[in-house]
């Protein structure tokens, strides 16, 4: 059989983080390698999504192109696809020359068969700037929960779509102009037209997920109206329709159509010109999406309608799309830095150890929750203490008395319900993942972990073999055997740890050279290598404290005083996209115009509190000595950086307490010498395994206490330190 295993596009405007993964990479990338040990031809393609709105945004936020953020983006998210072993046959992108002349192509298409057309609509322009604004360049304060700072596409506050019209208020985000409403010509694509060939496409989706079916039914039974797919922007794919030089087609028509050029653009890499036409012509090849539930509706409705429109090509055959992953309860999101990121997880964890984890917690069916806690106690129990042992004792105990895989001689009942559980797993895995039900075929794979040291146990190899050798023998050859069914099947999950296991066996090939079946055969009587160690054992600081901070960089615009009180500033501050206002006791210390326009550190999430009549939300911080105050300054000056502790990202919870925070001990230290290791002077002399620039000597940096350890605060690039010299030891307030 072919399969297609095509996976969302990310956007490239920052790291991907572990909702991402959970969503739609790890289980794409499972499915995809289980398809190729069953002996399926498959081809997994997605590709970075550099255009529209996230991307511009992110860039005028740096001050920098699109293309320079996407760049960077690309590249990183390309590096966590390599570490995290997501097996791509080709992960392209959408500011490929390949992937426009596809688009243009597929855009011609659909405009010459008459289901693109000329069409007017009001959009919000900018008479300051000069142009049409894109609906998230419009802020303004929402007309159902007042919030004032409203996207004009949405408002974060109470989750509502918006239309810019809608707003109350309405602000360019770039200069601060009321924007005009003026009437400009845009095209559409006719999607009201696929409405009945797509509601009885739908229909006959039997073995889709409940939910993904239900919602796209829904979709369609609210009516389907015909969609503008032009914008008025710079940055994307241009319209091949003469009168539209100044605007781009809309990410999302151009991005969906990634999955047929990256097609395009395999078969060329690998110099076969016309195997995607096997792929996307032959009606026998199974199209499966793997997507985040916010992606339905432009898999189940818009995509197939353009496939429909088109009239060649292959519909998805499954939308297998996954709830979101939650953190604490809240929504992962890049854009308000709430989530763990890939690159610091991947730097602190094993890829396989991260792969299980999130494989045995997928939102398959519901939202689930990440914590740390259950992290390391189900990566210590099941993946280290119970696969992990079970691996060592069989091997090393077989090392030891043969140095080799010994034969199979005659069987017992035992060996037969063995033998049994073995071909069992492997059928019920493999339906399993078929189904796209990938934690239940991960707990089939559990319990032949659980079955295989219960057979061990059983078999006592190190009784039986003082009295009968080729009984022992014959144990030991189908504890093997059991070794080799969990590298195989455990392929799909935990690639890396599969192949080590592998070459343990004696085996000097690669075990995706293996088929699925391969796991019930007999082994060969391989000489075996040392056994190693397959993980350290996970040792796990709770953290318990801190991980609730929520602290990040923000910006200082404007000094007030406060009304009712002395020593009390109002300060409004900016942290990135968002304006807070905080109540800071820092008259009797600063000059409002030493505070204007610097950097400080803010606890972001500290419960909102009302200080004589005034709402601070959230706390400036700053050192305290008794008689000195000093802010503290990030290095890094990047409005809404998020600080770090040491090389431990914190989770940050919604809220935290003022009791709460007030627990977390921290202090001031003095960099006494930098080099392998840095030495600190506060309350007491500290060495840390840690490194800093050679700049760093002689500034106070903050340390933070877990237990007795302390922790430096970071930023990604750089530390935060106090902004004058106060007495070592001082505390944080
Ligand atoms: N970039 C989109 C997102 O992150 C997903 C695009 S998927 C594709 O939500 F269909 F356009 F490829
Ligand atoms: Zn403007």
């Amino acid at each position: 059989m072919k399969i297609l295993v095509c996976v969302a596009w990310p956007y490239s405007d920052g790291p991907l983080h572990l909702g991402h993964i959970y969503g739609a990479y790890l289980p794409a990338d499972i499915f995809a390698r289980y398809h190729r040990m069953v002996g399926n031809r498959v081809i997994m393609v997605s590709g970075s999504d550099e255009h529209g709105t996230p991307i511009t945004f992110a860039a005028e936020r740096e001050g920098v192109s699109p293309a320079e953020i996407s760049e960077r983006y690309h590249r990183i998210n390309v590096q966590i696809f390599e570490k995290l072993g997501i097996s791509f046959d080709n992960y392209s992108r959408t500011s490929s020359i390949n992937h426009k002349e596809v688009v243009k192509e597929f855009f011609l298409k659909l405009y010459n068969k008459g289901y693109i057309y000329e069409g007017e609509m009001v959009s919000p322009y900018c008479p300051t700037c000069g142009r049409f604004l894109p609906d998230r360049y419009v802020e303004g304060t929402c007309p159902y929960c007042g919030y004032e700072h409203a996207r004009g596409d949405q408002c974060d506050n109470c989750g509502r779509t918006l239309d810019p019209q809608e707003l109350i208020n309405p602000k360019c985000r770039i200069c601060g102009s009321t924007p005009e409403f003026r009437k400009t010509k845009h095209l559409f694509f006719s999607l009201s037209k696929f409405e009945e060939p797509l509601k009885k496409w739908i229909s006959e989706k039997d073995y889709w997920k409940e939910n993904v079916k239900k919602f796209s039914y829904n979709f369609i039974s609210s009516g389907l109206k015909d969609r503008a797919i032009t914008r008025d922007i710079e940055w994307g794919v241009e319209v091949p329709v003469p009168g539209y030089e100044g605007k781009r087609i809309y990410v999302w028509f151009e991005a969906v159509i990634g999955y047929l050029s990256a097609t395009i653009e395999y078969s060329k890499k690998i110099g076969k010109e016309d195997l995607w036409k096997e792929f996307w012509l032959d009606e026998n090849t199974r199209h499966y999406y793997f997507i985040g539930k916010d992606n339905i509706p432009f898999h189940t409705i818009i995509w197939p309608a353009m496939l429909i429109a088109h009239g060649d090509l292959v519909l998805p055959y499954d939308v297998p799309a996954n709830e979101y992953l939650k953190l604490e309860g809240g929504k992962f999101s890049k854009s308000s830095g709430h989530g763990i990121f890939m690159p610091q997880i991947l730097e602190r964890f094993d890829p396989d150890i991260v792969r299980f984890y999130s494989a045995l917690n997928l939102p398959e069916l519901h939202d689930s929750d990440f914590s740390w806690g259950d992290f390391y106690s189900k990566v210590n129990t099941e993946l280290i203490d119970k696969f992990g042992n079970f691996v060592n004792r069989v091997l090393r105990f077989t090392k030891t008395k043969y140095g080799r895989i010994p034969p199979l001689y005659d069987l017992d009942d035992d060996d037969f319900q063995a033998l049994n559980k073995i071909r069992e797993t492997g059928e019920n895995m493999a339906r399993l993942i078929e189904n796209v039900e990938l934690k239940k075929a991960l707990r089939e794979w559990l319990s032949l972990v659980y079955f295989g040291n219960q057979y061990f146990d059983r078999s006592a190899p190190w009784d039986v073999c003082k009295v009968d050798d080729r009984k022992c023998s014959t144990k030991l050859h189908i504890s093997l055997m059991i070794l080799k069914a969990l590298a195989i099947y455990g392929a799909p999950y935990i690639p890396f740890t599969s192949q080590r296991i592998w070459r343990m066996l004696g085996n000097s090939d690669d075990i995706t050279n293996y088929r699925w079946i391969d796991a019930i055969s007999p082994l060969e009587q391989f000489h075996l290598p040392e056994p190693e160690i397959l993980f350290k054992k996970l040792n796990y600081i709770k953290f318990e404290n801190m991980q609730k901070l929520d602290m990040r960089v923000a910006r200082i615009l404007e000094v007030k005083d406060h009304p009712n009180a002395d020593r009390l500033y109002l300060l409004n501050v900016s942290i990135g996209d968002e304006r807070r206002t905080l109540v800071a006791g820092l008259k009797s210390y600063y000059k409002p115009e030493e505070l204007e326009g610097r950097y400080v550190i803010i606890l972001y999430n500290l419960e909102p509190a009302e200080i004589r009549g005034q709402v601070s939300q959230g706390m400036l911080l700053a050192a305290d000595d008794g008689e000195r105050v000093s802010l503290l300054e990030p290095t890094e000056k990047v409005e809404g950086k998020r600080v770090r502790i040491g090389d431990f990202q914190p989770e940050g919870v919604k809220i935290i307490k003022h009791k709460e925070f007030a627990k977390i001990k921290f202090e001031v230290a003095r960099v006494e010498s930098v080099g392998e290791k840095i030495t600190l002077k506060g309350s007491r002399d500290y060495v840390l395994d840690e490194k800093l620039d050679d700049e760093m000597r002689g500034k106070e940096v903050i340390l933070l206490f877990e237990g007795d350890s302390p922790f430096i605060l970071r930023t990604d690039n750089g530390v935060i330190i106090t902004d004058k010299e106060i007495k070592p030891g001082a505390g944080i307030r």
